[in-house]
């Protein structure tokens, strides 16, 4: 990002900011509260060490504050009043003190520099305390502790991104996607998971407590496994297939994008596979707009996946049959995509503006959004098709098995599997995919 562009994304933050104070001011009044306070959160401790484990701020901190990892630090916001960052910043030899940057934003806050990670205290009236504090803490303050309709109404203000959350959103995934590049090298070249790991990392610049999510790097079956946790640090002997999914933050905004390769050892179907899958993602991109239902986009992948399966010689039986016996849920058991912004799986994905709550169909329980597209919400698109044996195995005791080519199943299963996942803003007119092309 050039000197002008930050500029603009200066002045956007700025408005960003009047139009959350505006947001809260009303939300203040609507709950009978005079203010909240934000507590940024703080890493937990190992049991019995003095090591931490690494850390997120705390979304609704980060919606006024750009700073990810800011810990022991609180934020005062009352109606019509310049909002109060209480900095914590001890005077510590054994760490580098807390700045802050040279940025617009910090003069839009009053700043007190503080020692100690104790809260302010508050002034007379009714405030809620919001974030991971204990009850304790939320009672010496007199104050109500992560009050539910007020938080519900509060996460529902982060659904729709302002152009400042938008350009973070987008600036997030051009920094991911010089690391998705280095990857696929890295993979072509013979990397193992962790040559992979490493060099997606050092290409998007970030160290790994910084990434929004734990990469996933699967070589082969390790494809197939949806939330791989492991690098391997030997290189596999067959290049049949990477899948990985990896991200970046950037001013807290997460990037969340996966891409599959097909490497020399990989059979024609496995390709058909990937390109297939990467078809059925654009065509749904491409329907993507203001009021449409994201649930209905989930059913159009299993009906793509069902159809791509046929194709692929893997399912015998028509696109609707194999979505109506539960093969394409088989090969595909998490749901089409999520909420994006301040937490890679975003607040309030399962409820209407108003909190109701509206639950995942029983056939999909996976599907983390529920809700009707509006311009201004970032979603994932990722569509994915995986030999995984503890879901298929099943199937073959019952009349569904019959329909499925087995020997097709078992020479696709040594790649594992594929996912294509971008990330992508509802416009007025349709959508924009925010994930450069590779
Ligand atoms: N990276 C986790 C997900 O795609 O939801
Ligand atoms: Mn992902
Ligand atoms: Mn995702």
């Amino acid at each position: 990002m050039n000197d002008i562009m930050k500029e603009t994304l200066e002045h956007k933050h700025l408005a960003h900011l009047e139009a959350l104070q505006a947001a809260y001011d009303r939300l203040l009044a609507t709950h009978g509260f005079d203010g909240v306070l934000i507590y940024s959160g703080h890493p937990q401790r190992h049991f019995a060490d003095d090591q931490h484990a690494s850390f997120a701020t705390y979304g609704h901190f980060m919606h006024w504050v750009p700073l990810h990892g800011l810990d022991h630090s609180w934020l005062l916001v009352r109606a019509g009043q310049r909002p109060k960052l209480q900095l914590h910043a001890p005077t510590d030899f054994w760490h580098l003190g807390t700045t802050l940057p040279d940025e617009a934003w910090v003069d839009a806050f009053e700043i007190a520099r503080v020692d100690t990670p104790t809260p302010p205290g508050l002034p007379a009236g009714r405030y809620a305390v919001l974030g991971d504090v204990d009850e304790q803490t939320a009672r010496s303050l007199g104050a109500e502790l992560n009050p539910p309709t007020l938080t519900q109404a509060l996460d529902e203000g982060r659904v729709r991104k302002s152009a400042y959350e938008i350009d973070c959103l987008r600036e997030a995934n051009r920094r991911a996607i010089h690391g998705h590049r280095a990857a696929r090298d890295a993979f072509f070249d013979g990397g193992a998971e962790l040559d992979i790991q490493l060099a997606y990392l050092g290409a998007s610049r970030q160290r790994e407590s910084d990434l929004p999510y734990q990469s996933i790097v699967g070589l082969n079956q390790h494809a197939a496994v949806l939330h791989y946790q492991h690098y391997e640090l030997v290189a596999e002997a067959d290049h049949r297939s990477l899948l990985i999914d990896a991200g970046h933050r950037y001013r807290g905004y997460a990037a969340d994008i996966t891409r599959t390769w097909a490497g020399g050892d990989a059979s024609d179907a496995f390709a058909g596979l990937i390109e297939g899958v990467t078809t059925i993602q654009h065509n749904l991109i491409r329907e993507m707009g203001p009021g449409v239902d994201y649930p209905t986009l989930h059913a159009r992948m299993h009906q793509g996946l069902g159809e791509l399966l046929g194709e692929l010689g893997v399912v015998r039986c028509s696109a609707p049959a194999a979505v109506e016996q539960g093969i394409t849920r088989a090969f595909c058991p998490h749901g089409l995509g999520h909420l994006l912004g301040l937490q890679v799986h975003d607040v309030a994905g399962r409820q209407t503006a108003d909190g109701t709550a509206l639950p995942p169909p029983a056939e999909h329980p996976a599907l983390r959004l529920t809700r009707t597209l509006e311009a201004g919400m970032v979603v994932t698109m990722e569509p994915g098709c995986y030999v995984i044996p503890m879901l298929l195995d099943p199937l073959r005791e019952t009349p569904a098995g019959g329909d499925i080519d087995w020997a097709a199943v078992e020479a696709l299963a040594p790649h594992g599997g594929v996912r294509i996942e971008d990330n992508v803003l509802v416009t007025d007119q349709g959508a924009e995919n925010l994930t450069p092309t590779l």
